[in-house]
């Protein structure tokens, strides 16, 4: 099966992909992961998007489709995928149909502003695995540090109140009509799902609305 998880930075895509990937044996492709892992390298590709990451704009659609159509050609994907921040524009989502890429389904993540700054501003990460934690919906053991590594945990350089609110001007404006754009393709199920509550309660709610197109 091929999915898009969509909704605003702090929605809980990330969170619930973990769920999803599991439950039907796919990849997740996250271009943020993706995007951080180039700058975390040092490479020339990190270097040119570290500035429009830490401001809270989006790398060009270029760039973007460029990389998850080398992607998608991985043997892991052969059986589907699940896209996490992609497509983020109506131009990377006529890549994909233009690349001949058929999506089955569309999970829409809702969830207001204001718990969205509350989730952004309390997340922390562990480099190295990805791991997410936030300070108080989601902490760990020990104060500051990975449960599993030990390690140091840290916040995303995006991740500053100031950020996130341009982070959230740019959803609204540049990925937000892609909801309209797939809502009105009859054979994509379109799914949407009420992102604020128990992180369970929301996979539970994702987990029945794939059952139901399967
Ligand atoms: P990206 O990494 O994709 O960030 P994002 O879309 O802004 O999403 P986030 O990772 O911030 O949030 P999430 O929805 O995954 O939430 P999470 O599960 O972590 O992109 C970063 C940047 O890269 C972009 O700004 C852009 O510059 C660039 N980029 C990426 N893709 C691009 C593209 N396609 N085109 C162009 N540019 C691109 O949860 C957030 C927090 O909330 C965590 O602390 C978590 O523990 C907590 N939480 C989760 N669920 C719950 C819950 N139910 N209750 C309470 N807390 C919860």
């Amino acid at each position: 099966m091929k999915i898009i998880l969509l909704g605003p930075p702090g929605a809980g895509k990330g969170t619930q992909a973990q769920f999803i990937k599991e439950q039907l044996n796919i990849p997740q492709i996250s271009t943020g992961d993706m995007l951080r892992a180039a700058v975390s390298s040092g490479s020339e590709l990190g270097n040119q998007v570290k500035v429009v990451m830490d401001s809270g704009g989006l790398v060009s659609d270029e760039i973007i489709i460029a990389l998850v159509k080398e992607r998608i050609l991985e043997s892991d994907c052969a059986d589907g995928f699940l896209f996490d921040g992609f497509p983020r524009t109506i131009p990377q989502a006529a890549a994909m149909e233009a690349a001949d890429v058929p999506i089955d389904a569309v999970v829409e993540i809702q969830v207001d502003d204001g718990e969205l700054i509350k989730r952004i501003t309390g997340r922390r990460v562990h480099p190295g695995s990805g791991r997410v934690y936030h300070v108080i919906y989601n902490p760990p053991k020990v104060v500051d540090l990975d449960d599993e590594s030990g390690d140091p945990l840290v916040q995303r350089e995006d991740d500053t109140e100031e950020t996130v609110r341009d982070r959230l001007a740019v959803y609204y404006e540049q990925t937000q009509p892609l909801a309209v754009h797939y809502k009105s393709q009859p054979l994509i199920a379109y799914i949407e799902v009420n992102g604020q509550g128990d992180v369970s309660e929301i996979q539970s709610a994702i987990s029945e609305g794939l059952a139901s197109i399967k």
